[in-house]
Formats: structure tokens, sequence, C-alpha cells
């Protein structure tokens, strides 16, 4: 056995080992995840020294028209490079990848070489990324959005290319809407509840008894943080951390919490509070729900050609609360480990996979939404994917920033604690007044910053004082 071979498998012993320790850090599937993938490292001991692999992990989007298109991408790579790839399994949700990222980063594991990276992770795992300024040409970095530079930026250290732009949108049936007399998509959330009731109601007594108005992502999960984000932003509820203070505990976010807490059991199926991204979809594409809030990257798979609702639906951006338009903004990039035994073939995989000409190449099909603004007003780009002007119009004017800069390190333990409030909100077992208020609490604990007084916070504390209450 080679030296490496060996060294990868005591490093594969020494993290199992430590991982079913602390069996709370990471969940069976994670572990095996891991298992497999340094494991796929040390199958190859006697693999010739040339062709030179490196290896990627990334979960991408799990269906096989997606699939297909990545390994065409991988395979053009090798072609042009002579470099081959090697993909790595990862885990589905973004609260699992992060532990199984972590855990092989701070091992200094010496694979994966290139990690995708979401767009809340910089401040968490950018130090163990290569800083990629020196190997980019700077026209190269300018070719994308400003805010995506800036985000993967981490104290003036450019730790991943932007790969894809993902934002939250409102996916809906152009021929349902068309057949009840809507000439547009709702524009705020009481016309969706509106559209989506009547609509239900009256296909159902037409025979279609699986129809729902409405799916979402209300899993206690990441993605329902970025759900509730984007029903208490279109409120004026704010972005749970602003100005260096805690501000989730306010009027208007518990005004948007409790609107969404109506939703389960009547225009969304009650199952909703434990779906994530792929749940919705499903039953959005077996032609079961009216409406779907998703991310820009599902167009793909409802576009796909046995996808029952191709060519009968459109997308818009989220209807408004009192205050305005809101999209989380979501995506990758790809970033080069600080361990990797290859930095410059890997590095030259982040420039081939980011770069202009295979985002250009990659956007002539349904795609998720390119990180380079020049490709948006392209004719053929535009042709493809037709909703480019929306996901534009969402990124200019609602797009909302979870707050993962601000909280640097502590980001998970702050989304975890905000989506599990909501999801008590959701499954009635909290109120949205207590769980907002005891939010607060948590939330400058864990952050140690200040909190704002709330109009609510203020009028208790004056009945209490006047009632000679502490
Ligand atoms: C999508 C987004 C990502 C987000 C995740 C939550 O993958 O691109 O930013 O964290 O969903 O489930």
């Amino acid at each position: 056995m080679c030296r490496f071979t060996e060294a990868v498998r005591q490093m594969r012993n020494r993290m199992l080992e430590r991982l079913f320790v602390k069996r709370r850090l990471l969940s069976i599937a994670g572990v095996a995840i891991l298992a497999a993938v340094i494991g796929q490292a040390c199958n190859k001991p006697h693999q010739p020294a040339s062709p030179m692999t490196i290896t990627l992990i990334d979960q991408g989007w799990p269906d096989p028209e997606s699939r297909r298109h990545r390994n065409e991408e991988l395979r053009r790579f090798t072609n042009e490079t002579g470099i081959r790839v090697e993909l790595l399994p990862a885990p589905e949700n973004a609260v699992e990848q992060l532990e199984v990222w972590s855990t092989m980063l701070d091992r200094h594991a010496p694979v994966p070489d290139v990690f995708a990276v979401d767009v809340i992770w910089p401040a968490i795992l950018g130090d163990q990324f290569l800083d990629l300024k020196p190997y980019v040409p700077a026209q190269e970095i300018a070719d994308h959005f400003p805010g995506t530079i800036t985000n993967f930026t981490v104290h003036g250290r450019l730790v991943a290319l932007p790969y894809d732009l993902d934002t939250g949108l409102l996916y809906y049936r152009t021929d349902l809407l068309r057949k009840y007399g809507y000439s547009a998509p709702p524009k705020t959330w009481e016309e969706l509840e509106k559209a989506a009731a009547r609509i239900q109601a009256a296909e159902r007594a037409q025979g279609q008894t699986n129809l729902w108005g409405f799916v979402w992502q209300g899993a206690a999960s990441e993605a329902l943080t970025c759900n509730a984000l984007e029903w208490q932003v279109s409120e004026g509820g704010g972005t749970i951390i602003e100005n260096g203070a805690v501000t989730v505990n306010n009027p208007q976010t518990v005004r948007a919490w409790k609107r969404a807490a109506r939703w389960p059991g009547s225009i969304s199926p009650p199952g909703v509070v434990a779906y994530r991204e792929w749940d919705a979809l499903n039953l959005w594409k077996a032609g079961q729900a009216v409406f779907m809030r998703n991310w820009s990257n599902a167009y793909m798979v409802s576009s796909e050609k046995d996808s029952p609702v191709r060519g009968k639906f459109a997308m818009c951006p989220l209807p408004k609360g009192r205050a305005r338009i809101s999209g989380t903004l979501g995506g990758n990039g790809y970033a080069v480990s600080r361990y990797s035994l290859h930095p410059r073939e890997a590095v030259q995989l982040v420039r081939f996979l980011c770069g202009h000409d295979e985002q250009f190449r990659r956007s002539q099909n349904p795609v998720e939404p390119s990180t380079i603004p020049e490709l948006y007003t392209n004719p053929s780009v535009l042709a493809a994917n037709p909703y480019f002007s929306d996901v534009l119009r969402v990124y200019e004017q609602g797009i909302t920033l979870r707050p993962s800069s601000a909280t640097g390190k502590t980001y998970p333990d702050v989304s975890r604690a905000y989506f599990e409030a909501v999801h008590a909100v959701l499954t009635r077992r909290k109120t949205a007044e207590t769980a907002a208020a005891e939010l607060q609490k948590a939330l400058t604990q864990i952050t140690s910053l200040g909190t704002t007084t709330t109009v609510a916070d203020e009028e208790s504390r004056v009945s209490r004082e006047s009632a000679g209450q502490p």
C-alpha cells in the first residue's frame, strides 16, 4: 500500500472514530457519506500517476438530467485539460453538508480538492480555503455580479468563485390560473391565499382530490430559514440581525409568521411542515400544486421532457407583504481546499466551472441562474431561460441576505434557533409572540450582540411597571 493511501486510511479511521464518539455532530447518513468519500480516495492505490485525478464534493441536484449535465461538464474539462475529476457523494441538505465539509476540513483531509460552498458558508469555512485572488485574473473575477464576489470575500481573501445564483421564486400553473380567470400571478400574500384556496376547492370539486394550493419548505431545516425570512422581510420585519443588533422580535415578523401558520392543512398539505425542496418539487412536478415556493434551479427539473408540468408553468417574484418583494439569496461557489495536494489543478477546475465560457455554454439549456450579469441580456441565454429576467428583478429589488456574514461562525446556531422557533409556530406548539420573544433572547446569547427594544417589549414593560411588577 502506498504511503499516501496508508495516510488516508489512517485519517479515515481517526475521523470515523471521532465521529462515532461525537454522534451529535453528524447523522448516520453523514458518516456513511464521509466513509465513502475517504474510501474512494483509498481505493485507488495502484492508479498510474497520470492522468491526474482531482476530487470535487458537491451535492448539486440529484435528478438524472442535472447529473447528466454535470457529468458532461466534467468530461469537457477533462478533454480540455487532461485532468480527471471524481465527483464525491454528499448529503442532501445544507445543515448536514456543512457538518461533513467542516469535519473533513478540520481534519485537514487531502480530499476533496474542490468544495461546493453555499453562499452562507464563507465566514464559517473560509480560513480553510485558498485565497483565489493570486490565481484568477482580475477581469475574470470582475465578470461576476459584484455582490457575489463580496459574499465570497472574507477578510480580503476571495475564498470561492461564484457558480450559480439561487433565489426564492413563486412558481405558478399558468393553465390553472387561466382556467379561473386570473390574468396575472398574485402580487401579494393575500392574493395568493385567496387564489390558492379558490382553485384548490374548485379543482377538488371536479375530481382533482390531491390538488393543493401552495407548497413550500416547512421542515425544521435551513430551507425554512430561507422561506420564513422571505415572509418576514416582505412584511417589513427585517433580517433577524441588523446593524449589529438582534431585531427579530417585532410586530411585522410576528404578523408574517402568523399568516404562514394558517397554511398547513388549509392551502398547504399538513405534511408541509416536514417538506424540504425536493418534497415540494415532487408534488409540484406531479401536477398536484397550484403554487410553489422554490429555488430558481427548480426550473430545470420542472422543464424536463418527462415533466407533467412542462409548458404549463411560469415563475415570478414571491408575493409582496406590506413592505416589499423578497427572495432569499442562495447558490454556490467553488473553493479549493488548503489541504489539497493538487491546488493548481483544483484552481483550474474552479475557473472552468465558474468562468464566462462554461456559464454561457451551460445557459444554452434550462439551467440555474448565472452569476455573470452579461448573460442576462444575451438572446440565446434568455430564449432557453426566459425566467432570468425575473431573477434579475428579484436580485436588484428584493434580494434578502441571511445574516451569515454578520454572525460569522455562529451562523449555524443562529439559523437553527430561528428555524426551530418558526417550526414551533407552524406546528402550533408556540404562539408567534412567544416564539419571537424567546428567539430574541436566545439569539442575543448565541451572538453576544445587543438587542433592540420593540414596540411590543416597550408596551409590556410599561404595563408591568404600571401594575407594580418588575
Ligand atoms: C439551496 C440554496 C442554498 C440554501 C439551501 C437551503 O441549495 O442554494 O443557498 O442554503 O438551498 O436548503
